[in-house]
């Protein structure tokens, strides 16, 4: 349906399986899928690469504010079943940016107005035409306030640790559970506490506690909403 493209904003915690759903209707509503956590993890990683950001967490604000423009942060679709993969300035750092050692340190990062501000413009012009689905944070709240759709989601935070701790171990990580939980409720409470654009549920989106939702039954869920409120077939 060209013509009621919509932008859906899909915010909420870390390890939601916000990025698995929104890619997912992405790819059956034939939109754009931008996953805004990947830029700034790519920015923490260059930020990292270049010595800006000490194993504290200790940022050299300064010198990250007067390169941050030379960071290019493009998505390439690799082929396997509409995956992308993360490239800052031409190199794949896909992998890279999922560790433990970015992980630890993104929300600092993500937390600096400058770096926001710098993220929000490609953003918003990813976003122009429409027919897009965002993840994120702050989408719904700061980004596209006036998104036609927002979704909220939220897991318990052992759901979340084990689907984390499963999906590293998958990759061969050596982190514990204990290491993941703890990153994950470092990560929640700097999110929402952070000055600038914490996150929060859009007054006007809706809430999606998928601890023990399948995929399907998530899908199905939508499906309802967008026949009903922008007769979208999914
Ligand atoms: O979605 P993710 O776990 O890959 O995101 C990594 C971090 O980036 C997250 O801890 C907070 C930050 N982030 C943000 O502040 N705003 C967004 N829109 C997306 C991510």
């Amino acid at each position: 349906m060209e013509n009621n493209r919509i932008i859906i904003a899909i915010d909420g915690y870390s390890s939601t399986g916000k990025s698995s759903f929104a890619k997912l209707i992405a790819s059956r509503l034939g939109y754009i899928y931008v996953d805004t956590g990947a830029l700034y993890r790519a920015i923490t990683y260059f930020a990292h690469n270049c010595g800006f950001i000490d194993n504290k967490c200790r940022i050299k604000e300064d010198w990250l504010r007067k390169t941050i423009n030379n960071v290019s942060v493009t998505f390439k679709q690799t082929g396997e079943g509409g995956k992308s993969e993360t490239y800052l300035n031409d190199a794949n750092v896909e992998k890279h940016i999922r560790s433990m050692e970015v992980s630890n340190k993104v929300s600092h990062v993500s937390a600096l107005p400058f770096v926001r501000e710098y993220v929000d413009g490609i953003l918003h012009r990813l976003g122009e035409k429409k027919g897009v689905v965002m993840d994120g944070r702050d989408i719904g709240t700061a980004v596209f306030p006036n998104a036609e759709l927002k979704l909220f989601m939220t897991a318990a935070i052992n759901v979340r640790a084990e689907r984390r701790f499963k999906e590293l171990q998958a990759k061969g990580a050596k982190e514990t559970f204990e290491e993941v939980l703890k990153n994950l409720e470092e990560r929640d409470y700097i999110d929402e506490h952070r000055e600038t654009a914490p996150l929060a549920k859009a007054e006007d989106a809706i809430l999606l506690d998928n601890s023990y939702m399948t995929m399907e039954e998530q899908c199905a869920w939508l499906g309802g909403i967008l026949k009903e409120k922008f007769d979208i077939d999914f």
